[in-house]
């Protein structure tokens, strides 16, 4: 069992979601609306860890109007448990799950730090050995009654996931605009694959301009 993903990115025309020195401003005010309608809709919203350490982000409904049942389970995938105490994602806000590897439970469940998270409300899911165990994860968060799945990146947790197969949907926001930059981050890095024949297909299921930006929608094909 897992939820319906849908990966949600903006990304300039040149692929990138961030520029190497971390500036990640990149749609229109009319883009950002989406989002939130989309968080809205959504039962769920997933990032990585290396997303929340970068921009600290709420991950609520708050562009929009919208009450504070509108606002998805956050999850964070994070091995290690190195999401900051202060985070905002781990606000009262919404609830909170941290996704962590079987590794690192022992020697972390007996420190205040989980002490803290635990008081705040954040529950742990533990699986996979050195890294979160994906497929994993999902089942768990469909048991847990999640049956829609935003995931919002980054570069490195997208890669793994649509390798995994378990992406459905891709939702991008092009931005008219170019950074370049080797170390800038694309919508997906990882170990990437080989050959083209590796790599996954996808169906164009919808496509309008939204002000200056261009939104495309995608059926994964597996
Ligand atoms: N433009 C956009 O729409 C958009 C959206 C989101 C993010 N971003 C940008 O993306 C950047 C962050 O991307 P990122 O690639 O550095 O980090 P990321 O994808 O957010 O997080 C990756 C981390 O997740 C953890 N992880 C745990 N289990 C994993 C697994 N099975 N597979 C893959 N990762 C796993 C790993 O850290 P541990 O091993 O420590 O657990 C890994 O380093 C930020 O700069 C952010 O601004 C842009």
């Amino acid at each position: 069992m897992k939820p319906y993903v849908i990966l949600n990115a903006a990304m300039t025309l040149d692929g990138k979601i961030v520029t190497a020195s971390n500036s990640s401003n990149i749609s229109g005010e009319e883009d950002l609306k989406r989002v939130h309608e989309l968080r809205r809709n959504v039962d769920g919203i997933m990032v990585g860890i290396g997303t929340v350490l970068a921009d600290d982000p709420r991950l609520t409904v708050h562009k929009i109007d919208a009450n504070p049942e509108d606002n998805p389970v956050r999850v964070v995938v994070d091995s290690k448990c190195r999401t900051p105490i202060a985070s905002r994602i781990t606000n009262r806000d919404a609830h909170t799950v941290i996704a962590m590897a079987n590794e690192f439970k022992y020697d972390f469940i007996v420190t205040d730090r989980y002490d803290v998270f635990k008081k705040r409300g954040v529950d742990f899911f533990f699986s996979g050995d050195k890294k979160v165990d994906l497929p994993a994860l999902m089942n768990y968060l469909s048991s847990i009654g999640i049956e829609t799945l935003m995931l919002e990146g980054g570069a490195t947790l997208n890669f793994a996931m649509i390798k995994e197969g378990l992406i459905d949907e891709i939702r991008v926001c092009i931005a008219p605009k170019i950074v370049g930059g080797v170390n800038a981050k694309t919508l997906f890095d990882g170990e990437g694959f080989d050959t083209m024949d590796e790599g996954i297909n996808l169906e164009l299921t919808d496509s309008f301009k939204l002000g200056k930006d261009l939104i495309l929608t995608y059926k994964v094909l597996y």
